[in-house]
């Protein structure tokens, strides 16, 4: 585990979706190592299992929870049984996401609709069940995963880039309409972080690979704990007064 020798999220209680791989999973690591009691969602459970496991073994209380961020009555039922679990709700992560590659000409109707409805849509379905809980507690801290594809053009990924520029929109309003209630919602427009979803990074045919410098700094990967440390900032009240606000994590890629 992590020792930052911070401890900035003790006691507080977390709910991540994505969390059974890349970001998401660091970011649980993160949150277990500075304090927190974690609820791991993903679509799949084995790999939100896998999670919880990792932080139960390193003494931290975690544990998975199966959940289609798309689906509006598995969201209602996951978010519900992960609050009643932790006894209550103080940050939400957003990292559940998909992407793929395809000419935009080519792109078919379902499969724009397949990654607007996992990166906004369910974004959208997990911060809605999870405020009432937020508000409950008194406020909070929501941290949506955007993306350098919401701020630089990213060629051949029109469906992920409009879904990553709807959760950046999605993220200032709702700072705006919970800020004064103690909600604060910030997200992390991420780029080069290497994780599983590469593995989906493959170039359309006869696409101009000139262009892939745009989306890929070879020479500046890093790997997602570098995300999750500035996620575990914006979900601790070191970031109190940051609200609405869009960090960037790609060492420069969009300076
Ligand atoms: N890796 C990068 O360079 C990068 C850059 C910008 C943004 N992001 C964003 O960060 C987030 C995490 O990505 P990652 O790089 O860790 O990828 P990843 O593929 O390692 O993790 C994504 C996780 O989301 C889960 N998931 C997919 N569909 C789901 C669904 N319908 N419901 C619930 N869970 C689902 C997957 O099972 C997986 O565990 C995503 O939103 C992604 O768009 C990543």
């Amino acid at each position: 585990m992590a020792d930052t020798g911070m401890q900035r999220l003790e006691g507080r209680r977390a709910v991540v979706t994505g969390a059974g791989s890349g970001i998401g999973r660091a970011t649980c690591e993160r949150f277990a190592a500075e304090g927190a009691r974690v609820a791991c969602l993903d679509l799949s459970l084995a790999g939100a299992e896998e999670t919880a496991k990792i932080l139960r073994e390193r003494g931290a209380e975690a544990f998975a929870l199966a959940c289609d961020v798309s689906q509006e009555d598995q969201v209602g039922a996951a978010l519900g049984n992960a609050v009643a679990e932790l006894g209550g709700l103080d940050v939400l992560v957003n990292s559940a996401g998909i992407l793929h590659f395809v000419h935009t000409h080519e792109e078919t109707l379902d499969a724009w609709n397949r990654v607007l409805a996992v990166n906004l849509t369910g974004t959208f379905l997990a911060c809605r069940a999870a405020i009432p809980h937020l508000l409950a507690s008194g406020g909070g801290a929501i941290v949506n995963m955007s993306s350098t594809a919401a701020i630089k053009a990213h060629p051949w990924a029109a469906a992920y880039s409009a879904s990553k520029g709807g959760v950046q929109a999605l993220t200032v309003e709702l700072s705006i309409e919970y800020g004064r209630q103690g909600i604060r919602t910030n997200c992390v427009c991420a780029g080069g972080i290497t994780t599983p979803i590469h593995g989906a990074f493959e170039l359309p045919e006869g696409a101009d690979r000139k262009l892939l410098r745009r989306i890929m700094p070879f020479d500046r990967m890093r790997g997602p704990e570098d995300c999750a440390g500035v996620i575990a900032f914006l979900a601790s009240h070191d970031a109190a007064h940051v609200n609405g606000e869009f960090v960037r994590v790609d060492g420069a890629m969009c300076s």
